[in-house]
């Protein structure tokens, strides 16, 4: 039997990863693997536990206990931490600073990354982060990047925002996503950049139906995969 196909789909906060990677999920019937969600719930559970996110063997000593689970619901994928759901919770703009922090690490990413690699089963699985392409699945069958401009995220996410019916400062945003993107782009370890085999897509011009569609091609350009 042929190894399972990875789909690894990485680049920074809000370029649209998410939607892109649960469609092609979807659409492949593969797995999905939201690392992001792990170093989020990796720093929720820090700051819970009452320990300092700068102290790094504190970090690294709840990197290896993580009680984490996924469970899919109707109406979408829910993150649970020793059995409680905390998926709101490591959704805001503060728990994402969080996480980036924590993922700075080396000691943190060595304890989390064969966690990551256990998500990999038949037929396949799509994940998305910074370092798929890169670290964790260096050998995936296909490698994707989606970028955008910090302009163009920080709108979405303000959009994103609004429609959730709060309120959302543009510059203080964008001032967030810069500071998270210099962070993740800048650590010594697996930082944030582009696989020299990926296909790189900058989203910052597309609508997501066209990115997807791109993405797709390229799947089953890679992979010969026949998908609608
Ligand atoms: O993708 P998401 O915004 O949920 O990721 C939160 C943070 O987790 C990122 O800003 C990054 O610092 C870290 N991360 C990482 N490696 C990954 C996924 C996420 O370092 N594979």
């Amino acid at each position: 039997m042929s190894d399972p196909i990875v789909i690894a789909v990485d680049g920074p906060g809000g370029a649209g990863k998410g939607e892109l990677t649960r469609r092609l999920a979807e659409a492949l019937d593969f797995d999905l693997l939201d690392s992001g969600a792990i170093y989020r719930v990796l720093a929720y559970a820090v700051r819970k536990a009452g320990l300092a996110l700068f102290d790094e063997d504190s970090v690294v000593q709840e990197a290896k206990l993580l009680n984490l689970s996924f469970e899919c619901l109707d109406d979408g994928v829910h993150v649970l931490l020793g059995g409680e759901d905390v998926s709101s919770q490591i959704r805001t703009e503060e728990a994402g600073a969080n996480a980036s922090k924590v993922a700075a690490y080396p000691s943190v990413r060595q304890a989390l990354l064969q966690r990551q690699r256990e998500f990999l089963k038949e037929p396949g699985l799509v994940a998305d982060g910074r370092d798929m392409g890169t670290v964790v699945f260096p050998k995936a069958q296909v490698k994707i990047f989606l970028d955008a401009s910090a302009e163009v995220r920080a709108k979405r996410r303000c959009l994103q925002l609004e429609s959730k019916g709060k309120t959302a400062d543009f510059d203080t945003i964008l001032k967030e996503i810069q500071e998270r993107d210099d962070r993740d782009r800048n650590r010594p370890v697996a930082p944030l950049k582009a696989a020299d085999d990926a296909l790189v897509i900058d989203s910052s011009d597309m609508d997501i139906e066209t990115v997807y569609k791109t993405a797709l091609d390229y799947v089953k350009q890679k992979t010969g995969l026949k998908v609608e």
